[in-house]
């Protein structure tokens, strides 16, 4: 049985007295979550109140979450959801307009610990001379998701050398450099 489930199914069906010495052992050592509240919609700045089964608070882990791509699509209601969720998120795009663009919406959520760097994620001496920026500017990246990336809605065979290449770089070879920041 899965711990969470099991040790959620034994404190609230009944007390430990009821129980065989394997279930209160169980028990013991998968305690009931703590409880959490109050409910997300009931927050001030969230903006998905229904898209969580958890009402985290990510303010109390402290995290800084670093998001590529976060001038559009879903790099961007990432960083939105990180930040109403009261994570610190760095926004990385390769658009400084639309990339600052999220940081603004962002403030104007009543959440200030949000910065935006311009970036092509990949050209790596980019990658890391703005990455050693936000180590000086913001600290150290808890998370990285590094979502930037970008289609050729072409055939294979009609796609040009240099289209196959900068979906290949942006796609796949990013994560390289992202990664060893
Ligand atoms: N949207 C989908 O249905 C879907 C499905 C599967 C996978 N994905 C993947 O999810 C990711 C995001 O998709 P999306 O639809 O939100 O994309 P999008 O095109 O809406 O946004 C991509 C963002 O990445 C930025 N970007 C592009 N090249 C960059 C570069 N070299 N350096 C830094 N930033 C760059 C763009 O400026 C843009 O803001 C992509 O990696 C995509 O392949 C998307």
């Amino acid at each position: 049985m899965i711990p969470g489930i099991c040790s959620s199914l034994l404190s609230r069906g009944r007390d430990t007295d009821g129980m065989s010495e394997n279930e209160a052992s169980m028990h013991t050592a998968f305690p009931s979550p703590p409880t959490v509240s109050p409910p997300r919609d009931k927050r001030e700045g969230q903006r998905y109140p229904e898209s969580s089964l958890y009402p985290l608070d990510l303010s109390t882990l402290s995290l800084t979450i670093e998001v590529t791509g976060a001038g559009h699509g879903i790099g961007k209601e990432l960083a939105i959801g990180y930040a109403s969720l009261g994570a610190t998120v760095v926004c990385w795009d390769i658009n400084e307009e639309t990339n600052k663009q999220t940081m603004n919406e962002i403030k104007m959520m009543g959440k200030n610990a949000v910065y935006a760097y311009q970036c092509n994620v990949t050209d790596r001496e980019e990658v890391f001379k703005v990455a050693g920026n936000v180590r000086e500017e913001v600290g150290d990246v808890t998370i990285l998701v590094n979502n930037a990336g970008a289609v050729c809605i072409k055939k294979l065979l009609d796609q040009s050398a240099d289209e196959i290449v900068r979906i290949i770089d942006i796609n796949l070879i990013s994560h390289y450099w992202a990664s060893d920041i």
